[in-house]
């Protein structure tokens, strides 16, 4: 027979907050912000992407929260309850169910670029880095990538710590981590850019970031705005969802909500503001793509007084970052499979363990399968299984995704209770939100799918 537990939920409402933005804040904030910031050179896509983060991101975001306080259980089933209680026909549980799926597979990819930061702070530990030539810098990236072994150790260590903390109950596990390791985070955040504007070019890295330049919106830059955005909110496969299910009735949704966000966003500009002004004082490139915060900033690490210590508190930040936002990713599909009878230390195991035989297809995208196309017969050539991965996720599932629950939130529920759910007091806020979701963001989402197809 099988015990039906309560539902859990968090202790308190900073406990909700901390680990929510544990879970925006990650590997995105800083690798993958400043990676996409730099390529498509600072300021005026650093405008596209927080106009797109304000108006389509944020309300999802809200609207997955909401989903998730309203169904109270997994992600498939609270969204089941809430389709029967909307009476409708329409399958409501099935971007939950894509959305476990992808959680498996962002973990994936996830756990390799962690696993390499916190390769790199154990070298840094080790005094490396200071005083290194650009020949060591470039070898030691080679080197990790250069055959499976490394990374997919190291990736194996991120995945079972990951695991160890998600097989805790909710409290003792994802609330405590997101509890110790945000503060810190943000202390060693605030460090960085308090040396960068002490030693560093920071007037260029501020103008890099926030100066008007010149910028041709594509499609393809629109679409990784808008990709990046809810990356980095982590919206669109239901992770925001669990945790709006564990949120206490004490919590107001749409103040906590504002803080996450606000929270998010200074991480991946601060993230901007200490590594910029460190690349220019240097001379570097700012538009390398994804090595640069493994290759271009260690250099600069490279070359400065300090420079160890400095390397170690960057990647450890790093490192606490992926962590909080990969325990979110794999405490997803767990409780699906809690509800269906499993241990939570059970699911994670097996989970962690489907994660990291997927991880292999990344690791080997770097090294021996860097010229191996999978979908090349589809004409998608050039991609490797990674870019497949996590282009496929970014750009296509997670705007699928937060599209279903933008018109779940916008045209499934009733007004009433959804307005009821929030609860929000402010009427002009209220209907803003709620026109937002259901006029803007399908119409904004389709519209860039529809560009894409056509502009092929
Ligand atoms: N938001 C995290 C980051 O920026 C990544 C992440 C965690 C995520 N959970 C997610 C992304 C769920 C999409 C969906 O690094």
């Amino acid at each position: 027979m099988k015990e039906q537990k309560a539902h859990p939920t968090f202790s308190s409402r900073i406990g909700f907050i901390l680990v929510t933005a544990g879970a925006a804040v990650g590997l995105g904030n800083v690798w993958g912000f400043t990676y996409v910031a730099g390529k498509n050179g600072g300021g005026g896509f650093v405008l596209v992407y927080l106009l797109t983060l304000v108006l389509i991101a944020a309300p999802v975001f809200m609207a997955e929260l909401l989903l998730g306080r309203m169904g109270r259980a997994s992600t498939p089933s609270g969204l089941k309850k809430l389709q029967v209680r909307a009476g409708s026909r329409l399958p409501w549980a099935l971007p939950a169910w894509v959305g476990l799926v992808a959680s498996v597979f962002v973990l994936s990819f996830y756990s390799v670029i962690a696993g390499q930061v916190v390769a790199y702070g154990f070298e840094a530990l080790k005094g490396g880095f200071a005083g290194w030539t650009s020949a060591q810098v470039i070898a030691l990236d080679a080197d990790f990538k250069s055959s499976p072994l490394q990374p997919l150790f190291w990736s194996a260590l991120f995945i079972f710590l990951a695991g160890a903390v998600v097989s805790l109950d909710v409290r003792s596990g994802l609330e405590r981590t997101g509890k110790w390791l945000m503060p810190i985070l943000l202390l060693m955040l605030v460090g960085l850019v308090g040396f960068a504007a002490l030693k560093a070019d920071f007037s260029a890295g501020f103008d890099f970031l926030f100066g008007f330049h010149d910028i041709t919106l594509s499609t393809h830059i629109l679409m990784e705005a808008v990709g990046q955005a809810f990356f980095t909110l982590s919206i669109g496969i239901g992770g925001i969802m669990l945790l709006g299910s564990y949120m206490g009735d004490n919590v107001h949704l749409p103040k906590a909500s504002a803080w996450i966000i606000l929270m998010d966003v200074s991480v991946a500009l601060l993230a901007g503001l200490a590594i910029f002004p460190l690349l220019f004082s240097a001379n570097m490139d700012p538009a390398v793509g994804p090595g640069l915060v493994f290759v271009t900033l260690p250099l600069v690490f490279a070359d400065m007084t300090g420079g160890a210590v400095l390397a170690f508190v960057f990647f450890l930040l790093l490192a606490f970052a992926a962590f909080t936002s990969a325990i979110s990713l794999l405490a997803t599909p767990v409780a699906r499979m809690e509800e269906g009878g499993i241990s939570r230390k059970k699911a994670a195991v097996f989970l962690g363990a489907v994660s990291f035989i997927l991880s292999i297809a990344t690791t080997l995208s770097f090294s021996s399968w860097s010229n191996y196309y999978p979908l090349a017969f589809l004409g998608l050539h050039g991609m490797t299984f990674f870019d497949l991965i996590r282009e496929g996720v970014n750009n296509i599932i997670l705007p699928l995704g937060g599209l279903a629950f933008a018109l779940m939130v916008g045209w499934g529920l009733k007004r009433e209770d959804v307005r009821a759910a929030l609860p929000i007091k402010n009427r002009a806020l209220f209907t803003i939100w709620y026109a937002v979701l259901r006029y803007l963001v399908p119409v904004a989402i389709t519209a860039l799918f529809v560009t894409a197809i056509i502009g092929e």
